[in-house]
């Protein structure tokens, strides 16, 4: 292999330059020649493709975002897309492509492998959602769990200060990982998430309880996937059944997806991104690398897209027992 190309791919996540970074870094030194491709998936199919030099790297460690910027692709999604994609790799003689990415990116790599088998593709975990299988951490979980914690953190001064119940919605469309880390480590009231069943009755009960025991500043973490609605649907039905509630939300967004990554997302990123490129010169194709207990893991595409890793029950269970 002489030529190998990095590419961001769906939501950004803190973690990715450091990815980028070690991917180029890691290339150069093994005697390859490194390329970028900007925008994910829509560079590919539009030929945004661009040597990367040592210095390209330089100082985008520590910074959130992707240097390589980052799209959701429609066009990926048909033969023509995937077609010119290929040409423009093959036009720029890209032998091996190190995705880095979540479920979509891995879905759109594995069909494309499928099609075009003489390029290998190898992915690596960037998402703050941490929903893939095949890895402990993604890359990004971690800084978005503690920009989200200090935000709650925020929250709870006011909430005290004036007594007030705050639905606070976290990101996370399928998992509530988000949701239960940071419902745990701010000693939230309660959690709602997407893999468990909301029971707004039961809910509503626990805050009354609270209420009578004169416990009248709360916090409860709505995951944005969960099925019962998000924060402002909640917020307005326990409204109704409790008027003696002064109720807030607040949705933090996409400030979790930005901001400095911490030090064990810049250290995991720069293990997976280096490992992809090993990966790629041994041989290995279709698969995201992971770390599973401090090891390196190779999950195939369709199977770390597919899946995700359970919540675990003594987790959520911490939540009401610690309330
Ligand atoms: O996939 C990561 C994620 O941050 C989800 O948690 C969230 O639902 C989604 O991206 C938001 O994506 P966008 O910024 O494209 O609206």
């Amino acid at each position: 292999m002489k030529r190998i190309a990095v590419f961001t791919s769906g939501g950004d996540s803190p973690g990715m330059n450091a990815c980028i970074r070690a991917v180029t870094r890691s290339g150069l030194a093994m005697g390859l020649e490194v390329f970028g491709i900007r925008s994910g998936y829509e560079g590919m199919i539009e030929g945004d493709i661009y040597p990367l030099e040592k210095n390209a790297v330089s100082n985008i460690i520590q910074l959130g975002g992707t240097i390589l910027q980052t799209a959701r692709s429609k066009e990926f999604h048909t033969v023509e897309g995937r077609k010119k994609a290929y040409q423009n790799l093959r036009k720029h003689q890209i032998e091996g492509v190190v995705a880095i990415g979540g479920d979509g990116t891995f879905r759109g790599a594995h069909v494309f492998m499928q099609e075009y088998p003489d390029i290998a593709f190898v992915g690596t975990p960037g998402t703050i959602d941490n929903d893939l299988f095949g890895t402990d951490f993604t890359i990004g979980f971690d800084t978005a769990i503690n920009t989200a914690m200090n935000a709650i953190d925020n929250i709870k001064d006011t909430a005290n200060a004036h007594n007030r119940l705050f639905f606070v919605e976290v990101m996370g469309r399928d998992a509530g990982f988000i949701a239960l880390n940071t419902a745990i480590a701010t000693g939230a009231e309660a959690v709602l998430l997407p893999e468990t069943t909301t029971d707004l009755g039961k809910l509503i009960e626990q805050l009354e309880n609270n209420y009578r025991n004169k416990k009248r500043a709360s916090i409860v973490v709505v995951s944005e996937g969960d099925e019962a609605g998000g924060a402002f649907k909640i917020a307005d039905h326990v409204k109704e059944k409790c008027p003696q509630f002064d109720i807030k939300v607040a949705i933090l967004g996409h400030i979790q997806r930005g901001g400095r990554p911490s030090c064990s997302e810049r250290v995991l990123a720069s293990r997976l991104g280096l490992e992809a490129v090993r990966a790629l010169v041994a041989g290995k194709k279709s698969v995201m690398v992971g770390e599973v207990n401090k090891e390196i893991v190779f999950t195939p595409f369709d199977h770390a897209a597919k899946k995700h890793q359970e919540i675990n029950p003594v987790l959520i269970e911490m939540v009401d027992l610690l309330a």
